[in-house]
């Protein structure tokens, strides 16, 4: 039967991975896939994950089930993290929850919730939006629209499109926004922004569906949520799908949540029920072992404070590189750079054109992915200069 299958050419990013590392050039650059680098390349295990991982396994006793929803310590703190403690959604009790394999697995066991619930519903997803965005939801069946949000002139927002967009977006359909470090283009709302954007979806009847998959890594734990909670203020219902690749750097133990706000408690139940469904005729239930690790970093004063700090260093070095290449691109180039400056997150589009992303893989060894998408953290002291030289010589 499988002859009738066509091969399929490689995914826009994890292709780049392979791809570089057949690389033989000794001056290579991989800005491709979207990980954490420290300054001397290596994308390290953290220390706080390290001592959590000393203490699981001092501690665990089974290897059983965990269930569909997986552990409740895990989903109260990482609701505790994405909306603060004191917001209104956990007082009252209007929270539904699963711990998944990744923010892919939330995405798409959010999908799969609102194919259950709302089978006619659209998501509309910002333009540009992440690669996978489009195949993850879409492919739970689910149609998919886009509204602007990039404006390639000013390389900000198109506050005004999108705005105008969202607007007309029938009432009862969905949403998706990225809650912080917009993946690919590092373009963030700002606090009028979001409150004009929930005041449209309150009054729209629109359900936010908010990507969460950077939280610390833009300003602060608190600013990077702030979207995801002016949203939950105004907003009845509402999904977060949250991952823990980044911020603690689990990328391989597939570590994340999605969490679902109901209209009121009363609803919690049942969906609660639909979503322990959706994962058991899904994968069944997800890994244990990395959000393990989570709930003991979450859950433990001392670790807590050491992995926030653990963080903070991973943005500062993110924030300071975005601050050396605005200057130094310039100054290479002669074009204006200092867009990068102002966005967040680990990307920023480059703005340069599909044949010099092309021109910088093939002549230099620079991979990115296609739209000019680059991983900020990819920058070092020791590949700073070549990047540079290699910009310039592509780019003037
Ligand atoms: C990225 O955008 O590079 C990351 O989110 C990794 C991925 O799975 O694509």
């Amino acid at each position: 039967m499988f002859e009738t299958l066509e091969a399929l050419s490689p995914d826009a990013i994890l292709g780049l991975t392979a791809a570089f590392r057949d690389d033989p050039r000794a001056q290579k650059i991989d800005l491709g896939v979207g990980v954490y680098r420290d300054e001397q390349g290596n994308t390290p295990i953290l220390k706080t994950v390290t001592e959590a991982e000393k203490r699981r396994f001092a501690t665990e006793t089974t290897k059983t089930y965990i269930g569909p929803p997986g552990t409740p310590g895990f989903n109260a703190l990482v609701r505790k993290l994405m909306f603060g403690g004191n917001h209104a959604v956990l007082k009252d009790k209007r929270v539904a929850g699963v711990q998944t394999p990744g923010g892919c697995g939330a995405l798409r066991m959010g999908a799969e919730l609102i194919k259950r619930a709302r089978p006619d519903a659209t998501i509309w997803v910002s333009d540009p939006t992440w690669a996978n965005h489009v195949p993850l939801l879409g492919s739970a069946g689910i149609k998919i629209e886009t509204y602007p949000y990039y404006d390639k002139q000013t390389r900000g927002l198109n506050t005004e499109a999108m705005l105008a967009a969202l607007a007309k977006v029938p009432s009862g359909d969905l949403v998706l926004f990225h809650g912080c470090c917009h993946n690919p283009s590092g373009v963030d709302p700002q606090r009028a922004d979001w409150q004009e954007i929930a005041k449209i979806c309150s009054e729209r009847g629109l359900t936010p569906y908010i990507d969460l998959a950077y939280q610390g890594l833009g300003d602060s734990l608190d600013d990077d949520a702030m979207g995801l909670r002016i949203m939950a203020d105004a907003c009845p219902e509402l999904l977060v799908a949250s991952s823990y690749s980044k911020n603690f750097g689990l990328y391989r133990e597939r570590v994340g949540a999605l969490q679902i706000v109901t209209k009121t408690s009363a609803e919690v139940s049942k969906v609660q029920s639909q979503i322990d469904s959706v994962v058991r005729t899904s994968y069944s239930m997800p890994p244990a072992h990395g959000a393990a690790l989570v709930e003991i970093i979450l859950g433990d004063e001392a670790l807590n404070v050491a992995w926030v700090k653990e963080l903070d260093e991973m943005r500062e070095r993110i924030n300071g590189l975005r601050d050396v290449l605005a200057e130094r691109l310039a100054a290479a180039t002669g074009q204006d750079f200092s867009f990068i400056q102002k966005q967040r997150g680990m990307f920023s589009f480059l703005g340069i054109s599909p044949e010099q992303v092309t021109r910088l893989q093939k002549e230099c060894g620079i991979y990115m992915v296609g739209s000019s998408r680059i991983n900020v953290a990819g920058i070092n002291n020791a590949n700073l200069e070549y990047f540079l030289e290699s910009c310039a010589r592509v780019l003037k």
